[in-house]
């Protein structure tokens, strides 16, 4: 009885002491002070991609997949891949790449068998990086591209825009021996779209002003929806000779009767900057859609001009865009919303498509290794130039004895071993990857490929304070001036390094 009572007694003092506990530490004043911080300023989303992170972050793979809000069609778009079929090499949530974006579409098949939908690319599907020495394509950048081909005849895109970074490389596939090739293997080519891009010679193909799809069954309810598809970029810094870029928006103005009157949604794909973009929308009412491309990681919600809908794709098609189509309005006009995907882990590959993707990387490691060696018997032959002011790298070790401490808090840092990152992911001789993984990339002097110039591997002291030769000469000359965050933002870069904040990342290296 006495011990029956002992343990009643026990446990009610627990649960008071625990009431209390909660009670006690449930009201900490720091806690009450961030709880009504938050309430006076609530965490607005910066831009569109912010939203959709934040929103995704919540929801599972059904969840991304969206409400059936009873559309009934959807059009899928992206853009600037920029040549590359894989996952962006981003640290931290990594997003995109070719085998996601399919994996997707996919799912969105199964769940909502009922929509007929279009997949589109709004342009900058190419890289267009030059070889320095030889001022044309870079030899793994022609092999990529091709693959890119394969890669959207393999999803089957309906329409791709062509963009002036894209032409470079189109030269070479619209030559017309090549065109007929490429449209017999992969006729993808015949759907790549621009109303002002015009070959300037008879021998090469042009690409088609513009396109009428037509969507029909499921949700369509017996009807045809008939999509009528406009590209255009603007010109850009684009100096080939094969092509010539006439005004955009006279290219969409004159083709417009025409595309309007065969077609129920006209939809214009246009690479072209904000400013343009919103005349373009402005000057043409008869516009229902632009699937824009400002080629650039910036982030614009979608937006209404007039009548016109505007959705921006997301840089790298790190988000998948999805228009949704609802079915017609008063007045004839489809009501439109876009959303966008994250592309992230929780989006299973299509396995397809990533096999597609493993192969070129393996192709692509192989180029690259054999320029980077090209490269290296190259360089044995012509000695390194030296920058400005003469001064050239020396490499963190030559800093140790007069600064050990700098050195020991950097080789313990991670940009000591940032060059074992990229070999990890099999990206060491990717040019795409290395500026910021070593130290003067393409700078006089400075790392070259990993066999010729092994030293200047890593973030090292040098990255940051610049070439340090004529400071070990005369340490009292005025050497390595850098600010927080001015010396780290060309590398840590919202695309690269999203959480990046100045004070607590300098705490981490600081020296
Ligand atoms: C022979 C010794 C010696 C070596 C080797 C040396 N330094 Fe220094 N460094 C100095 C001295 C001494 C100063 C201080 C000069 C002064 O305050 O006038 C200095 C200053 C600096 C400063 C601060 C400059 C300023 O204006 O505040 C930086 C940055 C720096 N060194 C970076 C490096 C790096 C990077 C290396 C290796 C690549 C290196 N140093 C190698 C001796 C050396
Ligand atoms: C614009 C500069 C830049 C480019 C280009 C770049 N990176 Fe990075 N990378 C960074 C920065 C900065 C970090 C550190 C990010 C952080 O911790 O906030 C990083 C981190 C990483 C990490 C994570 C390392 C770790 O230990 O957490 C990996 C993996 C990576 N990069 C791979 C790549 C690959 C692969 C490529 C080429 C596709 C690439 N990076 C291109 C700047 C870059
Ligand atoms: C990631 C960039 C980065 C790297 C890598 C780096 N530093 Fe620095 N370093 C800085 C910045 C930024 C400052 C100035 C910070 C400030 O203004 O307080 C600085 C300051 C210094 C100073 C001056 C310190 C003082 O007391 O004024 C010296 C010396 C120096 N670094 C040497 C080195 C050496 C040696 C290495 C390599 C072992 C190195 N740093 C690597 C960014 C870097
Ligand atoms: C030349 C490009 C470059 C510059 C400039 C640069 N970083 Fe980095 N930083 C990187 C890379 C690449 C990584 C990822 C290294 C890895 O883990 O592979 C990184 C990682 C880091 C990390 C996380 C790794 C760690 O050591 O814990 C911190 C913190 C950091 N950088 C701070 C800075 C600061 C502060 C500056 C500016 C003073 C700066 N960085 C400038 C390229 C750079």
């Amino acid at each position: 009885m006495v011990r029956q009572l002992v343990g009643v007694f026990i446990i009610l003092t627990a649960g008071a002491l625990v009431l209390l506990a909660v009670h006690f530490f449930g009201s900490r004043p720091g806690l009450v002070a961030e709880e009504a911080m938050q309430t006076a300023a609530p965490q607005q989303p910066k831009d569109v991609f912010e939203f959709e992170r934040a929103r995704a972050r919540k929801t599972e793979l059904s969840g991304r997949l969206g409400e059936d809000d009873g559309f009934s069609a959807a059009i899928f778009f992206g853009g600037d891949i920029l040549g590359s079929l894989e996952v962006c090499g981003c640290p931290k949530n990594p997003l995109g790449g070719v085998a996601r974006r399919q994996g997707y579409i996919r799912l969105f098949a199964e769940r909502y068998p009922g929509v007929p939908f279009l997949h589109v690319d709004t342009g900058y599907f190419f890289s267009d990086r030059v070889d320095p020495m030889t001022g044309d394509l870079a030899e793994d950048v022609v092999v990529g591209n091709e693959w890119v081909i394969r890669a959207y005849e393999h999803m089957k895109l309906d329409v791709v825009n062509l963009s002036y970074h894209d032409l470079p490389q189109l030269a070479r596939c619209f030559r017309l021996e090549e065109f007929r090739r490429h449209a017999a293997e992969t006729p993808v080519v015949k759907r790549f779209l621009s109303a002002n891009v015009r070959s300037r010679e008879a021998s090469y193909a042009n690409p088609q002003p513009y396109v009428i799809r037509e969507l029909s069954g499921g949700r369509l309810n017996g009807r045809t929806l008939r999509i009528g598809l406009i590209g255009v970029t603007e010109a850009g810094n684009y100096r080939g000779r094969e092509f010539s870029i006439s005004d955009p928006l006279v290219a969409v103005r004159s083709l417009l009767p025409q595309v309007r009157a065969r077609s129920d949604l006209v939809v214009v794909l246009a690479y072209l900057s904000p400013e343009m973009i919103e005349s373009l929308a402005r000057e043409n009412p008869q516009v229902d859609v632009i699937l824009a491309d400002v080629g650039r990681p910036l982030w614009l919600s979608p937006k209404t001009i007039g009548r016109t809908y505007i959705a921006y794709s997301a840089y790298q098609t790190k988000l998948l865009g999805e228009l949704r189509l609802y079915g017609e309005e008063q007045g004839g006009r489809w009501k439109v919303l876009a959303r966008y995907v994250e592309l992230d882990g929780l989006i299973p590959d299509d396995p397809a498509v990533e096999a597609l993707r493993a192969e070129a990387r393996h192709e692509l490691a192989a180029v690259q290794r054999r320029l980077a060696e090209r490269a290296m018997a190259a360089s044995r032959r012509t000695r390194h130039t030296a920058s400005g002011d003469g001064a050239t790298f020396v490499g963190s070790r030559a800093c140790q004895p007069c600064h050990a401490s700098a050195y020991a808090v950097w080789t313990t840092s991670g940009h000591a071993h940032a060059f074992a990152t990229l070999q990890k992911a099999k990206r060491e001789n990717d040019p795409q990857c290395l500026a910021c993984h070593v130290t003067g990339y393409e700078q006089p002097g400075g790392f070259l490929n990993v066999f010729s110039t092994p030293r200047l591997k890593d973030v090292q002291c040098e990255a940051c304070h610049g070439p340090a030769s004529r400071h070990l000469e005369d340490p009292t000359r005025p050497y390595g001036k850098v600010g927080v965050p001015e010396g780290c933002l060309p590398c840590h870069t919202r695309e690269n390094s999203p959480d990046f904040e100045p004070l607590s990342y300098w705490a981490k290296i600081k020296h």
